[in-house]
């Protein structure tokens, strides 16, 4: 860092790197050269900073100046002021509610109730260059490992951390790899799950972007504990940038001697391969990925026996999902108990969300276990997004966990995050996806959605989750459609409890999650689609029906002129209607109204 006066950090995840972040470096460089900088000033490609939508985001140290949405054609201006004449440009700064410019990075408050662990280097380091991981502390965890522990030592030092595994179950890390480590057979697997299926997640794809080698340097470090020699990477095809970077990664820790023959020289040799997956979710299922590995179908297999014991080709294996085997060289480097000081007694250290729908800042966060969702919704966040208006939403739900999960209301805001709260009131914590929602979405849809989603992904090797679910669809489609029988919500409800209890692999297990929740916390809802034949939220399209609200209605004619099917008559005189039989609820009058007169129910 000492030899160039400033460091330009500019985010090419993928998020920065769909809105022209690339450009913006390619920018960048060419200025820089032109006004004779280059010596002076390093152009750094970083991963994820977690604020996506803001993208693409630049970051000037060492004053830590925070730009946002910056356009390649704002950079002959910003090293014109910032980097030739020290004066930051304020328009290009993240603006706070009251159009505040902030410019330094801490003290934005989506930041602010941050805590980095496993995503301390995304969005800081140059992922494509193993020097920078190195100069952050990287492979000091393994070094310390190899050089001054035993296998045991480490697992103890990992179950003394209370780390638990990050890509859903929250099984104790070190427990499940006291089982590996004490599988008889020289030949041993670790594996890295990142298949990571859950529709809108991508927290294990910006750390596998944006820090490769901490995935890497973790599964190095757990292939020492456990006697393993060989690892694999599973990730899939879908993630083109996580792949390039992982396997760029692989090469350079293999030139530099921390991958490959004789580690360290300590005797211990370690090889890792990357497993381009197809994207289907099953294929998370640690028994479907071992299966797909192997080149066979993805389908998951009864347990036990559990991979500890025959996994991988029917050796044992240890499987981690990536944010598990990247909070691992720390936990190596700064000991279990610095790691175990975060969080909650039985739920230790941070956890990554990928923060999305109704809220003002989506993106990744990660933070303290046992914090409230309403700290991660408003503090973080920044509160419901307002209606296109600027009319102010209210909060009306949070889908947590994905497909699996379920969906909380605004009497869990309080709530603590943990492992244990979450499945108490019928969701789980899944791998961190996190989906807020307001009083326009409607909870049967909801859980249509997500078991549409599941269904679809069900691989079809167990009759309870094959047809089960099928069935638990075609009755959440017919009280979408207007059609439902109120016997059909005890129906749901008793096929829901007998796929979770059935099905073989947790695909199964956890689909009905969304629909129980949602019967538990918004029954009254499903009822209104039965019996009134009415969507509270405003949603289903076949219940909905539009009209004018004559006393508000100012007789611009607005809808009329945009209705595409010319079902809305009438003139300034007279006024105007909405002619329902003819209407196809397309929503453009309520729309185009400018006085808020069309009513939607
Ligand atoms: C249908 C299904 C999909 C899953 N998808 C993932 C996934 O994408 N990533 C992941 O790490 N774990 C996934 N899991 C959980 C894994 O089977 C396994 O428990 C996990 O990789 C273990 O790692 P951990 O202990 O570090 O959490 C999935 C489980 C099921 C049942
Ligand atoms: S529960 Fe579903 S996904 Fe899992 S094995 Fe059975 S059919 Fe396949
Ligand atoms: S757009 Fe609104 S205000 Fe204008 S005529 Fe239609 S309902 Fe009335
Ligand atoms: S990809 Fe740039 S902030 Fe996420």
């Amino acid at each position: 860092m000492s030899d160039y006066r400033s460091h330009v950090l500019v985010c090419n995840g993928t998020g920065c790197a769909s809105s022209h972040g690339v450009v913006v470096v390619d920018k960048l460089k060419s200025e820089l050269e032109r006004q004779n900088l280059s010596n002076e000033i390093l152009v750094v490609p970083t991963g994820c900073h977690g604020m996506c939508e803001m993208g693409p985001i630049v970051v000037v140290y060492p004053e830590g100046t925070f730009y946002c949405r910056v356009k390649p054609d704002d950079i002959p201006n910003l090293v014109e002021e910032h980097l030739l004449k020290g004066h930051p440009v304020e328009s290009l700064m993240y603006k706070d509610r009251e159009g505040q410019s902030i410019p330094n990075y801490k003290k934005i408050p989506f930041y602010g109730k941050q805590h980095r662990v496993a995503l301390q280097n995304c969005g800081y380091i140059n992922p494509a260059d193993i020097e920078e991981y190195i100069a952050r502390d990287g492979y000091e965890g393994l070094a310390k490992a190899l050089g001054e522990m035993t296998p045991q030592a480490v697992i103890d030092e990992v179950k003394k951390s209370g780390l638990r595994g990050r890509g859903g179950g929250g099984f104790p890390t070190g427990v499940k790899w006291g089982f590996c480590a004490s599988s008889p057979g020289p030949k041993k697997y670790v594996i890295c799950n990142a298949d990571e299926g859950d529709p809108g997640a991508f927290m294990d794809r910006s750390i596998l972007e944006g820090d490769p080698h901490a995935v890497i340097e973790g599964m190095a470090i757990g292939a020492y504990a456990m006697g393993a020699d060989e690892g694999y990477i599973y990730c899939r095809a879908e993630y083109p940038l996580a792949i390039r970077r992982l396997r760029q990664a692989i090469s350079q820790a293999e030139e530099s001697g921390l991958l490959g023959e004789n580690i360290f020289n300590s005797g211990f040799n370690f090889a890792v391969h990357v497993k381009e997956g197809a994207g289907a979710f099953v294929c998370g299922e640690e028994t479907a990925l071992m299966a797909s590995i192997e080149g066979q179908r993805g389908m998951p297999r009864p347990r036990p026996p559990f991979p500890a014991i025959s996994g991988l080709w029917a050796k044992p294996s240890n499987i981690n999902n990536v944010e598990t085997w990247a909070n691992v060289p720390q936990i190596l480097h700064k000991g279990g108990d610095w790691y175990a000081s975060m969080g909650t007694d039985k739920s230790k250290g941070t956890k990554v969300f990928a923060l999305t729908g109704k809220v003002k800042h989506t993106g990744l966060v990660e933070v303290p276990m046992g914090i409230p969702l309403r700290e991660i919704i408003y503090d973080i966040g920044g509160g419901i997004l307002d209606d296109p208006s600027g009319a102010p939403k209210e909060f009306k739900a949070v889908q947590i966990g994905g497909p699996s999960g379920g969906c909380l209301t605004k009497d869990h805001l309080d709530v603590p995050i943990t492992y244990e709260s979450l499945p108490a009131l019928g969701a789980i914590m899944g791998s961190g996806g996190l989906v807020v929602m307001d009083e326009e979405n409607c909870m049967v849809d909801i859980a249509r959605f997500f078991l549409e989603f599941t269904q679809r992904e069900s691989c079809g090797k167990c009759t309870p989750c094959r047809e089960g679910t099928k069935q638990m669809l075609l009755l959440l489609e017919k009280i979408c459609g207007g059609h439902g029988e109120m016997k059909d919500i005890d129906l749901l409800e008793e096929l829901g409890l007998m796929v979770k209890e059935m099905s073989l692999c947790g695909l199964g297990q956890t689909a009905p999650n969304p629909v129980l929740t949602t019967l538990r916390y918004f029954r009254d809802e499903y009822e209104a689609h039965i019996r009134d034949h009415k969507c509270p939220a405003g949603s289903c399209q076949a219940l909905l029906s539009y009209s004018i609200v004559q006393n508000a209605c100012k007789k611009c004619g607005l809808c009329a002129k945009n209705c595409p099917v010319h079902c809305i008559p009438g003139g300034r005189a007279e006024g105007y209607a909405i002619i329902t039989e003819r209407c196809i609820k397309c929503g453009t009058c309520f729309t185009k109204c400018p006085f808020g007169a069309i009513a939607k129910g």
